[in-house]
């Protein structure tokens, strides 16, 4: 209140006034003063509930955006809060526990581990015939032993292989060297629809994967891996966004793509109340955005638009673009340590580097061949590509050779 009186005396000045009429004036003076007083208490009520308007609402649109839900399925609220605080942000905020912290220091290294990355070749050459890890040949559906349109696939460090069945809705969980044999970690009967974008935190051992709700919204869950019967929202993002990326970088940050919207979102953990938004909200710098990756040893973000891959600088909004050609979007995206850029995209899967043109060179299902074409289902051919993991500490090439309804391991020749 001091600045206002301050104001209202500057108004004010007694010095202004002639002698003669000093009494008098003062005497009006202080019913106007009072009077002035009143209206001026008013506005300032008037703006303050204003004011409080606009900070309720802001908040409440803040919170539907973010529409955290921290409801276990079949698990007490005790048991979500262990699953964020071994969650590495924990640390980097400093508001780490001395359980949390022990933890992190005892905790393995996570998967990326540079000195074995020196060892994937520079200019890589692939066994153009692949093994079947997961699916069959033939017709896809429902049942154990085959997949429909898995559009996602990872790795844990004991190289299982987690595969998003992508329109069965389920989760499967396929066995090094048994590949008929797999198990479903997660189906319809835990509500999942059209799950993709796998990443695991090998850390924590959670399985983060994009799905959507009953109502059609896109959201990120989370799945213990552990022990398969714990699954958590954590983001619920919205049906109009179209999201059909989504990676995290090393301190667990989720990135989403909406393709609607022309934008990628940053979820800042460990708690994904607060985010951020990357590239510009226009068609300009971003044109229906779908696949996203995460370079964990610069953070590069690599974003897939139209027919190319742009890479962002996740510090500043300056971008590159590193690939382009083609008709159609690419799907999957890998980097390695080299700076090789590999991607999937209608029937191949391309290499990118720095002595390549933006278009790259085809190094796997290097054979072209009319679509829909059964006959050329052979384990050397792949039909819309979409998710790819390499391996880095061998080199091995994983894809979910999505339109032929299975998951191809290809094998590193030098
Ligand atoms: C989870 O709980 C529901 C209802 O409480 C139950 O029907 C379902 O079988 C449980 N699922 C698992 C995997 O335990
Ligand atoms: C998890 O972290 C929060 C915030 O630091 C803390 O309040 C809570 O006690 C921790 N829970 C456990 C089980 O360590
Ligand atoms: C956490 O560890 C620090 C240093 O080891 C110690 O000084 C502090 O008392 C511990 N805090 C708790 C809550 O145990
Ligand atoms: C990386 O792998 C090499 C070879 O297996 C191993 O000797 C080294 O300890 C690993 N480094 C880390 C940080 O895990
Ligand atoms: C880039 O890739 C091409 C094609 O595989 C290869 O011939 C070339 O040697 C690579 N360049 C570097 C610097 O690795
Ligand atoms: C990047 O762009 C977004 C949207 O235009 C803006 O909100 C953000 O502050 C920018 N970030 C940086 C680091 O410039
Ligand atoms: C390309 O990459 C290779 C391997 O990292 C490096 O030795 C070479 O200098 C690079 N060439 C150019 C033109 O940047």
């Amino acid at each position: 209140m001091s600045s206002f009186s301050g104001i209202i005396n500057s108004y004010y000045s007694i010095d202004d006034i002639p002698d003669n009429d000093r009494i008098i004036i003062i005497n009006n003076k202080q019913k106007r003063n009072l009077f002035k007083r009143i209206i001026l208490i008013l506005a300032i009520s008037v703006l303050c509930i204003f004011m409080l308007m606009i900070i309720t609402t802001t908040v409440t649109i803040t919170f539907k955006k973010k529409s955290i839900n921290f409801n276990y399925q079949n698990s007490s609220l005790t048991e979500n809060k262990i699953i964020l605080n071994i969650s590495k942000p924990l640390e980097q905020n400093n508001i780490a526990s001395n359980k949390t912290k022990t933890i992190l220091e005892t905790s393995t290294p996570s998967k990326h581990n540079n000195s074995l990355n020196r060892q994937l070749s520079t200019n890589p050459h692939y066994n153009q015939n692949g093994n079947i890890v997961a699916g069959v040949f033939s017709t896809p559906n429902d049942e154990l032993n085959k997949l429909q349109s898995p559009a996602s696939v990872y790795l844990d460090r004991e190289r299982n292989i987690y595969v998003a069945d992508t329109a069965n809705h389920r989760i499967r969980k396929y066995f090094p060297g048994k590949s008929a044999e797999g198990l479903t970690l997660i189906d319809k009967t835990w509500n999942i629809n059209s799950p993709r974008c796998l990443y695991i935190d090998q850390e924590s051992n959670h399985l983060f994967f994009l799905d959507r709700d009953n109502q059609e919204n896109y959201r990120v869950q989370l799945l213990k891996l552990n022990s398969n019967k714990l699954k958590l929202t954590i983001l619920i993002i919205g049906k109009q966004t179209r999201s059909y990326g989504m990676t995290l970088d090393q301190n667990l940050n989720i990135y989403i793509s909406e393709f609607n919207y022309h934008r990628i979102v940053k979820w800042l953990s460990p708690n994904y109340d607060r985010y951020v938004i990357i590239g510009e909200n226009n068609k300009k710098t971003l044109s229906f955005p779908r696949s996203i990756y995460i370079d964990e040893v610069t953070n590069n973000l690599y974003i897939a638009d139209r027919n190319r891959i742009q890479r962002w600088s996740t510090n500043s909004n300056e971008s590159e673009i590193v690939m382009q050609g083609g008709s159609l979007c690419p799907n999957g995206i890998e980097y390695d340590s080299h700076g090789n850029l590999y991607i999937s995209q209608d029937k191949t899967i391309k290499l990118i580097n720095n002595t390549t043109d933006l278009e790259g060179i085809d190094i796997i299902g290097i054979q072209d061949y009319p679509n829909m074409d059964a006959n050329f289902e052979t384990t050397a051919n792949l039909y819309t590509p979409e998710g790819i993991y390499l391996d880095k500490t061998n080199g091995d090439f994983y894809v979910a050779d999505s339109d032929f309804n299975r998951i191809i391991k290809f094998t590193i020749i030098d």
